[in-house]
């Protein structure tokens, strides 16, 4: 991976944008897999802000702005309420925030289901608003013709297959998929069907592992697990939760902090100060010359 650059965590609040370079492509991303093999596997990580953008970056060659942003940020009980006006603003923060990583843009539901013409309204309108190179939507086999359609008139696409957040209300919960051998097939169809499309990569969320490594075998394309294999050509998670943001969080995920522990620790910290009042001290005012 690339990190050979530092990145500037010097610049003022207001104006957060790092100076610019050249970015990972989506044809170079698509090509780290040839003929089956991906020697370097694809790390993808979820951004909503600018900061968190910055920080992610020089890590990452892939940088999702998912419509999990609703229950993560917006505290909304699913991604079904997500609009496309929430993924322009945060896009358009992440896209600010980084100049290494790919980013790309989940298409919030509604925004594209009904034809491959409303697709390419609300995919052209994310690329426009945000920067971005690249939209992700859900769907399988029934989403084929939508992703040739953006393809062919210019929007890199990355394909959502097995468990797919969107459809909780026909899935009825966000369990592992893939375990009834029907289910299984249809899954492959739907991953076959999208890699024929011309999606650049293809997100395995929660389904049986030997399901995701039969799937990465039967696509060109990379495929990114999440609650998958490690057998995938890359990997995925949301952010906040593999920060520790959050008590509950799936099976599949590894915390590799404790986020919410520090900052709960820091806001007692800081209250206590308060009502002491130790803050602001010396160091933290100002007085006349
Ligand atoms: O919305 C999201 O964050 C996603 C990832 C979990 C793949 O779709």
């Amino acid at each position: 991976m690339s990190t050979t650059f530092t990145i500037d965590t010097s610049t003022s609040r207001a104006n957060p944008t790092p100076a610019p370079m050249r970015r990972l492509t989506v044809p170079k991303l698509r090509a780290r897999k040839a003929d089956g093999v991906t020697r370097e596997p694809i790390v993808m990580l979820t951004a909503y802000t600018a900061r968190q953008a910055q920080l992610l970056d020089q890590h990452c060659d892939l940088l999702l702005v998912g419509d999990s942003l609703g229950q993560v940020i917006y505290g909304l009980p699913s991604s079904v309420p997500v609009t496309l006006e929430m993924m322009a603003n945060h896009g358009a923060a992440v896209v600010r925030g980084s100049y290494h990583a790919v980013v790309a843009v989940d298409m919030p539901f509604g925004s594209y289901e009904q034809s491959p013409a409303q697709a390419f309204e609300s995919a052209s309108y994310l690329l426009k608003q945000t920067g971005c190179a690249a939209v992700k939507l859900e769907g399988g086999a029934a989403m084929a013709e939508t992703v040739a359609f953006l393809v062919q008139r210019g929007i890199p696409v990355i394909g959502h297959v097995g468990l797919t957040p969107q459809a909780v209300n026909v899935l009825g919960g966000y369990g592992p998929r893939g375990r009834s051998e029907a289910e299984a097939e249809k899954i492959v169809g739907d991953a076959t069907a999208l890699d024929a499309a011309g999606a650049f990569a293809i997100v395995i969320e929660g389904v049986v592992e030997p399901l995701a490594i039969a799937l990465t075998k039967a696509v060109a394309c990379p495929t990114i697990g999440i609650g998958a294999s490690a057998q995938c050509d890359g990997q995925v998670l949301v952010t906040e939760d593999m920060l520790g943001m959050f008590e509950r969080v799936p099976r599949f995920v590894k915390r590799y902090e404790d986020i919410a522990a520090t900052i709960s620790a820091a806001a007692e910290k800081y209250a206590a100060e308060v009502r002491a009042r130790a803050f602001p001290g010396a160091d933290q005012t100002y007085q006349p010359e």
